[in-house]
This record gives C-alpha cells, sequence and structure tokens, in this order.
C-alpha cells in the first residue's frame, strides 16, 4: 500500500464562537479546552503532523489569540520548568510548539465554516494544489484515516471526505452523503453523489454522516467564491462541496470505523475527557474506581 501523506499544509478552523459552550466560551476559546490535559487543537495537530502534514495553518478570530499562543514557545515557562527539574511537564509544554511549523490566519467574522476555509487561499504556496481541514471540535479515533483519505486522492484526484456510520435515530442530526461503491476491492471508499445537511431520519440517503476531516482540492476556493448564504446566515462548506460534486469533480468519502468525539458540546466533551483519561495510567485507575462507586448510588 502507498505512503501518500496528506497535502503539506493542515488547515485548523478555530473562529468559531462555540456558543454550544458558553458561558466558557465567553472568554476561552472551546479549541483550548483540555481533553484531560491536552486541548483538542494540540490533538489534531499530532493527528496532521503523524499524517505528514508540513504546516499548521490556524483560522482564528480577533480575541483569540491564545489559540495560536498555545503553539508558540514560551521560555519563560520553559526555564522556570527547567530550573525546578519539571521534566515531564517541560515536555509537556514543548510539545506543541514542536510538532509543525505555525501560521494562522484572521477571519474577521464569524460567517461560517466555508466562509473560515475561504480565507486561507491567500496563505497558500502557488504549488499547493489541495489542503487537509481538520475541524478542532471532532476527535476521529484511532488514527489513520487522513492518510487513508490521502491514499484516495491519490488514486481518484479531487476531493475527499471522512464519513462515520450513525445510527438512524441520530442521523438527523449530521451532515449526510449519498454515496455508491466506487471499487469492490475498497469497500470503505465510496464516491459521493450528493450531501443532504441534516435530514429527518427516514429521508436520509445512507447511514454516512460527515466527520471533521477533509481533503480538499484547490477548486474548493472557487466553489466558495460561487455559493451563497446557507443554513444559518452561514457560508456552509458543505454547499460549496455539493458545488464540486455538481460540476463533476471527484469527491469519495472513507468511511471510518472507529471511535468519534464531538468536543463541540458539552455532552459530547465529557465522554472525550472520560475516555481519554480512563486510557491513562495516572488517572485511569482511580477514575473507574469512583465512576463504578458513582453509579452504583
Ligand atoms: P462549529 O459550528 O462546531 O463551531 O464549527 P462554532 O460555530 O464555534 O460552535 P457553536 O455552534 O457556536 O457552538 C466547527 C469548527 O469551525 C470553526 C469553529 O471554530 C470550529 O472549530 N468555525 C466555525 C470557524 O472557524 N468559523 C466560523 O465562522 C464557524
Amino acid at each position: 500500500m502507498s505512503q501518500s501523506k496528506i497535502p503539506r499544509t493542515a488547515v485548523v478552523p478555530a473562529a468559531g464562537l462555540g456558543t454550544r459552550f458558553l458561558p466558557a466560551t465567553k472568554t476561552v476559546p472551546k479549541e483550548l479546552l483540555p481533553v484531560v490535559d491536552t486541548p483538542g487543537i494540540e490533538l489534531v495537530a499530532e493527528e496532521a503532523k503523524s499524517a505528514g502534514a508540513e504546516r499548521l495553518l490556524i483560522i482564528t478570530s480577533p480575541g483569540k489569540d491564545g489559540v495560536v499562543a498555545h503553539f508558540v514557545q514560551d521560555l519563560v515557562l520553559e526555564h522556570t520548568l527547567a530550573a525546578r527539574g519539571k521534566e515531564s511537564m517541560l515536555a509537556k509544554v514543548r510539545n506543541a510548539p514542536s510538532l509543525l511549523e505555525v501560521a494562522s490566519v484572521i477571519q474577521d467574522q464569524p460567517l461560517g465554516l466555508g466562509h473560515a476555509v475561504g480565507c486561507v487561499e491567500t496563505a497558500l504556496g502557488d504549488d499547493e494544489d489541495a489542503i487537509a481541514v481538520l475541524l478542532p471540535d471532532d476527535l476521529v479515533l484511532p488514527g489513520g484515516v487522513l492518510s487513508a483519505m490521502a491514499r484516495t486522492r491519490a488514486e481518484y484526484g479531487g476531493s475527499v471526505l471522512c464519513a462515520i456510520e450513525v445510527d438512524d435515530e441520530k442521523i438527523s442530526a449530521y451532515g449526510v452523503f449519498d454515496v455508491e461503491d466506487a471499487d469492490p476491492a475498497t469497500p470503505h471508499v465510496k464516491r459521493v453523489k450528493g450531501m443532504v445537511e441534516k435530514p429527518a431520519a427516514d429521508e436520509a440517503p445512507s447511514n454516512l454522516a460527515a466527520a471533521g476531516r477533509y481533503i480538499l482540492d484547490r477548486k474548493i476556493f472557487d466553489a466558495l467564491r460561487e455559493i451563497t448564504t446557507g443554513a444559518g446566515g452561514e457560508l456552509q462548506l458543505t454547499d460549496a462541496i455539493a458545488l464540486l460534486i455538481e460540476k463533476g469533480e471527484p469527491v469519495h468519502v472513507v468511511v471510518h470505523h472507529g471511535t468519534r468525539h464531538d468536543l463541540g458540546n458539552p455532552g459530547g466533551y465529557l465522554k472525550a475527557a472520560v475516555d481519554f483519561a480512563l486510557d491513562r495510567d495516572d488517572y485511569g485507575p482511580e477514575l473507574r474506581a469512583w465512576l463504578r462507586e458513582r453509579l452504583d448510588q
């Protein structure tokens, strides 16, 4: 199997308002809320690096400077930790800045994910024919789906998205793919015929829902210029992808079999935190024992 890398630039949109997480997100960016002790955005940066990205391009908004600051070395803090012999803490604070080259663009107003992605075009090199986009409030586990998506782009060209299987009763919360088989030898790869945003359960074209991982051909920027404001008064990335499909551009999904955590709402975030903590040697055993006791009450 070829080792296709994802595009050089991994785009992480982090300019949203995070309204589902108010009041915390009044001052703390949603993307910096810790899953145990590590912000979601650092986890997705690690994922991008593992898949071969070279640059992290963060879309941020005025007032959310902390998101980019998380990836900048803090020499004073590092010096203090080193002087106090706190080696494991030092390794933790050095991790985010050491992962990838980091750049940022500002989205002045939260006009939607499509609008946010449109803001990165001028920050790309002329030779970059595609971008990877990772939503920092979606954790897709175990890793590896981005590499499978890169292989799919190498084979079919165009854009490649990530899908997860969702139960019928939950499907209406998602963007849902209308698909057909691409090649019987790779049943986890499907060709996308269309996408429906939040369909009623009996109208959903499949049980495959969009998860927050994309490899987008550079043609997405033309499509984003062509579409108009959609649901919620926002420029929807889904609408631009639908336009690419309409124009006959290849769009595929890789079906991910694994866990997906939605960090964008308190309920999903808590599940992720518990899931990650249970796997840790430092917090797992005590948390497990406490949970058992608590659930018996
Ligand atoms: P979400 O819709 O989950 O984030 O967008 P949100 O808008 O911040 O959250 P709510 O609905 O108000 O609670 C997915 C990702 O896209 C980014 C968000 O920061 C998040 O990481 N985003 C969204 C932008 O960068 N700009 C936007 O205009 C909208």
